[in-house]
């Protein structure tokens, strides 16, 4: 005879023994956070991380792409993509702080078979901004140059189409003034603005696009230039000349993760983020000690870069491997143990 089961909201009767839901752990953790594995849905409904519920400054995240073709984690395409993920939204949300963010990384798709792109990306930004009456508070653009030149059939056979170089970024929250502050991610001035700076003339007047520049306009030293909302990672420069053959370089932190992962036999995520994407918007949008949360974290670039701008964050992941592989991201004493661990070579070999 089979086991009889009885589900109570909190413990679960076995054949009259009570056995209480197992609380989810953290796969691992740091002074400052932890990654859990598991769906973020499932997770973010129950115990303990019901308790951040209103806490959470920054939701920053690369959801699953709405590829049309099926990639390692299984992505859902066309409206069940949409459904999946602007049913989430109204979960997220309710983890936010009153004046929280939500950033979403979406790259771009395109159809199957012919060389038009999918609007299905677009749509479901709308869809989950939609689906949790959030405010798009800003779209970014950002410049990717590691994007192998794809779909190869039209841009590298066929030469009918370019490049698709970009991820698009929504910027949301419930409110129309969130905490974010522009100085926190200035960048350095060019050559050119600090000699105008220094000069301290500008050539003044009415410019053909009909705007009028004040003789003080652009004299204020703020610092650094406010960034536009196209993002390319500054070390993109060194990247350009190798863009046509070669992923931009890696940080030093990215090859221990790599090394890490080729060492332990765990894949290495295809689809990891920018650090300096997360960087902008971390340093952007929250302050030292709040809190950050990437429900579909992979890699943890989120957490990651979270714990060394002394944020606090949470992470979740569904792939076991993916979050083990990302455990030596915040944990790099791991890289030596398994080095220490290795039997070690004799000398001549
Ligand atoms: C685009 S990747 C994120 C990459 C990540 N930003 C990084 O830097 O490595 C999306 C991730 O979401 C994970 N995922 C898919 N469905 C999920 C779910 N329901 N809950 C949690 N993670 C999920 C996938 O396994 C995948 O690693």
């Amino acid at each position: 005879m089979g086991a009889e089961t009885h589900v109570t909201d909190q413990a679960i009767t076995l054949n009259g023994v009570e056995e209480q839901p197992e609380t989810p752990e953290p796969a691992f953790e740091t002074n400052r956070g932890g990654m859990y594995q598991g769906e973020c849905q499932s997770l973010l409904s129950q115990y303990p991380l019901t308790e951040y519920k209103g806490q959470i400054q920054l939701i920053l995240t690369s959801p699953p792409f709405p590829l049309n073709r099926k990639k390692k984690y299984g992505n859902l395409t066309g409206d069940a993509y949409l459904r999946w993920l602007s049913g989430m939204a109204p979960l997220f949300r309710e983890y936010l702080t009153a004046d929280g963010s939500i950033v979403l990384e979406l790259g771009n798709a395109w159809e199957p078979g012919k060389p038009t792109m999918s609007t299905l990306p677009m749509k479901a930004l709308l869809a989950f901004l939609e689906a949790a009456d959030l405010h798009l508070c800003q779209e970014f653009v950002c410049f990717n140059p590691a994007r192998l030149p794809t779909p190869a059939q039209w841009v590298n056979v066929e030469r009918i189409r370019v490049k698709d170089a970009f991820t698009r970024v929504w910027w949301m929250s419930p409110v129309v003034r969130p905490k974010a502050n522009n100085k926190n991610v200035v960048t350095e001035y060019s050559k050119s603005m600090l000699d105008l700076l220094k000069k301290g003339t500008y050539n003044a007047g009415s410019r053909p696009s009909g705007h009028h520049i004040g003789a003080k306009s652009f004299l204020t030293d703020n610092g650094g230039s406010i960034p536009p909302n196209v993002l390319i990672p500054p070390q993109d420069e060194e990247a350009l000349p190798l863009f046509e053959v070669l992923p931009i370089a890696n940080t030093r932190a990215n090859d221990a993760y790599q090394q890490y992962c080729r060492k332990n036999n765990l894949p290495i995520h295809p689809a990891r983020m920018q650090e300096k994407l997360a960087e902008f918007f971390i340093e952007f949008l929250t302050e030292e000690e709040d809190w950050v949360l990437d429900p579909f974290a992979g890699s943890n670039t989120t957490g990651t870069v979270a714990q060394r701008l002394a944020r606090r964050w949470i992470s979740i992941e569904l792939d076991k491997d993916y979050v083990d592989g990302a455990a030596v991201r915040v944990q790099p004493d791991l890289n030596q143990e398994v080095a220490a661990s290795r039997p070690s070579l004799p000398p001549d070999a």
